[in-house]
């Protein structure tokens, strides 16, 4: 299966994502990695493995739609079967939503549906959360609301600042998306009629 990620910063999701599908039994390669800002720490990451990347800024573009526009004609060309947001910091249009509807997935630093949204660590230290944690779900056209894969916790203890929790997360984020990339790639799971379904397993 063909893989594009999409960063807008340091990239270590798709750093986690590129060892994981580096490995030879693993359905899936990363055949690019797309950024929104030129400076994304994560394309000098993708480019020291050999995975070509390219870089679509905003403001090359006279209007979200024809930035938009510019990304979609990319991935026709680069025809992935599964588009993986890591860190990628820019909401995608109904357009870009439908024409890939069922192949994107995102990473969210929190256990949806709490805290969708930004700060989300700062919000599960403020709300007395005892866990936080990592969801990775199927990109629909709300915010952070997609039918959910997989997720994993971790505990939050006392004086966690949000640095210290955003690490703690981090740390479950970079095996919790390789491991739902290797469902979705060995077709184990897929979205249908707008639910996360598991092929029987048995
Ligand atoms: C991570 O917390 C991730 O959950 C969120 O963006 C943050 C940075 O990700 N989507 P990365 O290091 O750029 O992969």
């Amino acid at each position: 299966k063909r893989v594009v990620v999409f960063i807008s910063g340091g990239g270590s999701n798709m750093l986690a994502l590129a060892k994981a599908t580096a490995e030879p039994d693993f359905p899936a390669e990363i055949v690019a990695v797309i950024a929104d800002k030129a400076d994304a720490g994560g394309l000098a990451k993708a480019e020291a493995l050999g995975i070509p990347t390219r870089a679509f800024l905003r403001k090359d573009y006279d209007s979200k739609d024809a930035h938009e526009a510019a990304i979609l004609a990319e991935l026709d060309r680069l025809s992935p079967d599964i588009i993986c947001l890591a860190g990628y910091m820019r909401l995608l249009s109904a357009t870009f939503i439908q024409r890939h509807e069922g192949r994107i997935l995102n990473i969210h630093p929190s256990l949806l549906p709490l805290f969708p949204g930004l700060h989300t660590h700062q919000r599960a230290i403020d709300a007395g959360m005892k866990v936080a944690g990592c969801t990775v779900h199927f990109v629909t056209e709300g915010m952070d609301e997609g039918p959910i894969l997989a997720q994993a916790v971790v505990p939050v203890v006392p004086g966690d600042t949000s640095d210290s929790l955003a690490a703690r997360v981090l740390t479950v984020e970079h095996r919790t998306y390789p491991m739902a990339l290797r469902l979705m790639a060995e077709g184990k799971i897929r979205m249908e009629g707008g639910r996360a379904v598991s092929k029987s397993l048995g």
